[in-house]
């Protein structure tokens, strides 16, 4: 099942709501799943153009588009990797042949990876915190188009995130940082339902 929706045109009329028990339940079963547990396929060229798109559709005070998106697939992945390992090395090394191993495969954990990037606009009147919430809302509608387009996903940072080599190294300029990488595929087994809070813990009544 896929069901690529064309992006409507500027100034098009738009329903403000769009009641869907489907979409109800997308959003109340939502559940990442562990990186172990992804194999291929992973989405198509199409596919991932409107996972990108819907994705993009996050609420973004003063339409600055705050973020944008780097893919890792195919081969790609595997030059990727050896960034990571150089990385790596660098900060540790004591690293042996099997720790450099696993930096080296990590984007060929699964079939996609994007790269989630935060871009604040600086000294812009919407606040730099405003601009990170938009990145924020960006990638969780990443895992959902994707769980809507039938692909499993989980949203991480790991320590590549964080590293300046690696951000460096993936043309991340000033004002970017990595919100996180997006890997996205097949599950080979379904996930589990995971701890959830207490909502009467989290909702007060003013
Ligand atoms: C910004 C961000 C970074 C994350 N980084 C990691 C990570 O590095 N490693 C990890 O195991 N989970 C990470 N997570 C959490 C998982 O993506 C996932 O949300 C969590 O396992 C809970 O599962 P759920 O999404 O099904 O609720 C991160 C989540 C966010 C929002």
């Amino acid at each position: 099942m896929q069901t690529i929706v064309a992006a409507p045109e500027f100034g098009a009329p738009m329903a403000a709501a769009n009641p869907s028990a489907e979409a109800v339940r997308l959003l109340a079963l939502r559940r990442s799943t562990s990186i172990k547990l992804l194999g291929p396929p992973g989405p198509d060229p199409q596919t991932l153009e409107a996972i990108l798109s819907i994705a993009a559709r996050a609420p973004d005070h003063g339409k600055l588009f705050p973020f944008r998106f780097i893919i890792f697939e195919g081969e790609a992945r595997a030059r990727a990797g050896v960034i990571l390992e150089e990385a790596f090395a660098s900060a540790n090394p004591q690293a042996g042949a099997t720790e450099l191993e696993v930096e080296r495969g990590r984007y060929l954990r699964a079939p996609v990876v994007i790269g989630l990037v935060s871009r604040v606009i600086r000294d812009h009147k919407t606040p730099e915190w405003e601009q990170v919430l938009c990145a924020g809302a960006v990638g969780l509608n990443l895992l959902l188009a994707a769980n809507a387009l039938g692909f499993a996903g989980c949203w991480v940072t790991e320590w590549y995130a964080y590293d300046d080599r690696v951000r460096s190294a993936f043309g991340l300029k000033d004002g970017e940082r990595f919100a996180g990488f997006h890997y996205f595929g097949t599950a080979t087994e379904p996930p589990r339902e995971r701890q959830r809070p207490v909502m009467s813990d989290l909702i007060s009544r003013f």
